[in-house]
């Protein structure tokens, strides 16, 4: 049974798989969070509480309650009642008062997994992959009722996390934070790992020791951002790829967020995630219903790859929906490197045309098709096809390039106004903006109102005229810049802090409309680059541009970073022209096949331009992709390299779940001069198993050989070289 209670302890035990999660009605009815981590027997655990140790519980020692409530560790900790460290929740009472104080007051169990109003989230294929348990704890002054919602995954060691805020009372509550998760740790030996950076240089990972007080990272840009993603591993100093034990956290949302962790006086570690409480406030009436976005948690006892692979499984089979799920996506051609803003229709079908032949199955059409957009500075808004660019229509071109065998795909940036636009001109009024002040522009651009139906469904109703009109079956779905000034022109002044909310869930809503409506198209999410690289988009989107930064050496770091949380055939990657327009590096055009084949894969490069040699290529570059891309789908990826800490080589690998065959794929960043081959130690073998190379069927190596004593790999002549190994079952 993934979740147990027991009556005479009230206590709580969730199992999935390997992992144990424990909680206990603590004296004076608080929630007290006992335990998580690697599976314990099913024995009397209520001791690790340490209820017989000053300051001691309520019922013995009164009069020091609030030293209890600051050493108590809790699971949905508030504000108000004498734990001073971080809240998970606060509000603004009738009466002003912002003290909260949630109790436990019932509980259920149930198999399967709830879906969450208005918000995306994982999901149980079936009731027996999961068991929920909702504890409702109550504030019974405020007239509130909170709903905790754990989730035990049966076969992964995944528990989720959300809640719902139920106002029971006569008066209106503000809410002024509504955390998502918090967990106490008995420990701060914990080292924190989180993925940063900026445009084009996403999801750096950063390391470092957990130190007295609060460290975080977190978002309020309206989106998840470039700087920051809504991902944090908490792992035991020993902790590598291999070894050790980490606690992985991930917010299934894609606006404002915070991953805090918090060192105590007591030296323990308290972990929250959630919607960011900077500018957050959300007004409950008598009877309504708030929901919290959901937090996924990955419990290894075998260090951050073991994490990551449970994180790759959850996400392809419980989170990411829709037609292309399972399925090979198609090698596209995207027009954006090629041409930027400088295409017309006979320049699309000159690139479709020369691609087809070379075995690329789809044309994508990216900005600059619309209004009258030949630069960033307009049209954002006005989704009717620009005549001029594409003479004759877009239906027309798209069964031209149809007629080459090729599906068509294009781009939108459905959350933008441009102040060139004619739909600025009509309704000025829908762009995010305080009255009175200037509105922040950034790329010559503002943000829609998305917290408004009104907007949405007009820009719907432009999309669908768009495709409906031609044979459309890909979407890129484009965001390119933040929020400022947030405030809505419908929203009552009491409920202004909504906007960011409100926002996403409206992003949610149109993308919800546009993968039911059109269950065929395959959507990709972008955000000027990677900036909503998310499980919030990914839930709609089985794809997301990974990075602007297509250059093949910056790629092995920005696909590291994010292989480290989502799976590698989520990751938008495409083949890119030379000099890199990123870096102005070059490199060999086989070496930047094999980096983009870790993800989608792609072409961003005008085909008709390319060295000869480079197209030459492309047709061989194809199959091998074709024929690997089964196994980066479905198999588990190992990381052997780390290019963040030896910048001579990258490698790692994907393996068949039946460990039947592998692929190794061996960047060289520099060549060394002078020195033997090197020795690489292969992952995720069968040790009892003989495996041969594709190329040298009769040399036999054994699994546990290749694991631990490894694999030679002679150096490439030259910088920037990579190779491919494939190891076959024998
Ligand atoms: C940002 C994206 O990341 C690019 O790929 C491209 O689509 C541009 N926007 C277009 O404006």
């Amino acid at each position: 049974m993934p979740i147990t209670y027991n009556e005479a302890a009230k206590s709580f035990k969730l199992t999935a798989k390997d992992t144990s999660y424990i909680m206990q009605v603590a004296p004076g009815g608080y929630l007290a969070h006992t335990y998580y981590g690697k599976a314990l027997p099913d024995d009397d655990l209520t001791y690790l509480l340490r209820l017989e140790e000053p300051p001691f519980t309520p019922e013995k020692n009164l009069r020091e309650l609030s030293s209890y409530m600051d050493c108590l560790p809790l699971e949905y900790p508030c504000f108000g009642i004498g734990d001073y460290r971080e809240h998970a929740f606060s509000i603004v009472d009738g009466n002003g008062a912002t003290a909260a104080d949630l109790r436990y007051s019932s509980h259920r169990i149930y198999d399967g997994k709830p879906a969450l109003e208005g918000l995306p989230a994982t999901f149980a294929n079936a009731p027996s992959e999961a068991q929920t348990l909702e504890i409702t704890l109550e504030d019974k002054p405020a007239q509130l009722e909170v709903t905790l919602i754990y989730t035990a995954f049966t076969d992964l060691d995944v528990i989720t996390r959300s809640l719902t805020v139920k106002n029971t009372g006569t008066d209106n509550v503000q809410l002024t934070r509504v955390y998502s998760a918090c967990v106490d740790f008995d420990t701060d030996e914990l080292d924190m790992i989180t993925v940063n950076g900026s445009w084009a240089r996403e999801r750096h990972p950063e390391r470092s020791p957990l130190h007295r007080g609060k460290q975080s990272v977190d978002s309020v840009k309206g989106e998840s951002s470039h700087q920051s993603n809504p991902f944090t591993a908490l792992c035991t100093h020993n902790a590598d790829e291999d070894t050790g034990e980490v606690f992985g956290f991930n917010f299934v949302y894609s606006g404002n967020f915070l991953s805090e962790a918090e060192v105590t006086q007591f030296g323990r570690t308290r972990y929250v995630m959630g919607i960011n409480s900077t500018d957050f406030g959300w007004l409950l009436g008598p009877g309504e219903i708030f929901t919290a976005p959901e937090v996924v948690m990955v419990y290894s006892d075998s260090g951050l790859g073991k994490m990551s692979r449970t994180f790759h499984d959850l996400y392809r089979n419980n989170l990411i929906r829709g037609e292309y799920r399972d399925k090979r996506r198609p090698i596209l051609i995207n027009n954006w490197e090629a041409t930027y803003f400088n295409f017309n229709t006979e320049k699309l079908i000159q690139i479709a045309e020369q691609a087809s032949k070379l075995g690329i199955e789809m044309l994508v059409m990216d900005d600059g098709w619309f209004g009258h957009r030949d630069s960033d500075n307009s049209s954002l808004g006005d989704w009717f096809v620009y005549e001029k660019k594409l003479e004759g229509g877009l239906k027309a071109l798209v069964e031209k390039v149809n007629s080459f065998g090729m599906k068509f795909g294009i781009w939108f940036e459905p959350e933008m106004i441009s102040p060139d636009s004619e739909l600025y001109k009509e309704h000025p009024d829908w762009a995010i903006q305080i009255k009175g002040r200037p509105l922040t522009m950034s790329r010559e651009q503002y943000v829609l109102d998305y917290s408004r139906k009104e907007v949405r469904d007009h820009i719907y109703g432009m999309m669908r005229k768009i495709l409906d009109n031609a044979n459309i079956e890909y979407i890129k779905w484009d965001m390119n810049r933040q929020i400022t000034e947030p405030a809505s022109n419908w929203l009552p002044k009491e409920r202004q802090r909504e906007i960011w909310h409100r926002y996403v869930l409206g992003v949610y809503d149109l993308m919800n409309r546009l993968t039911t409506d059109y269950p065929h198209i395959l959507l990709e999410n972008c955000s000027g680059g990677g900036a909503r690289f998310d499980p919030g988009m990914l839930y709609f989107s089985p794809q997301i541009w990974c990075s602007d930064d297509t250059d093949a050496i910056e790629r092995l770091k920005i696909q590291y970073g994010t292989s480290l949380c989502y799976p590698c055939s989520s990751m938008g990657a495409h083949v890119s022209d030379c000099p890199n327009h990123t870096v102005g590096r070059q490199t060999p055009f086989e070496t930047r096949g094999h980096v983009a084949m870790v993800g989608t894969f792609g072409y961003e490069l005008d085909v008709t331009k390319i060295p000869q040699e480079d197209r030459d290529a492309i047709p061989g570059q194809i199959e091998e992709f074709k024929k690997f891309n089964p196994l980066v789908r479905t198999g588990d990826h190992y990381r052997i390299g780390n290019v963040f800490e030896d910048d001579e080589w990258d490698a790692w690998m994907f393996v068949a779940k039946d460990k039947s065959e592998a692929l190794l794929e061996f960047v060289q960043v520099l060549r060394r001069p002078n020195y033997h081959s090197r020795r690489i130690k292969l992952k995720g073998l069968d040790p009892a198993a003989y495996y041969y190379e594709e190329s040298a069927p009769d040399r036999k190596y054994s699994g546990a050989a290749l694991m631990q004593a490894g694999i030679t790999v002679p150096e490439p002549w030259g910088d920037f070289r990579s190779v491919l190994r494939h190891f076959i079952r024998a």
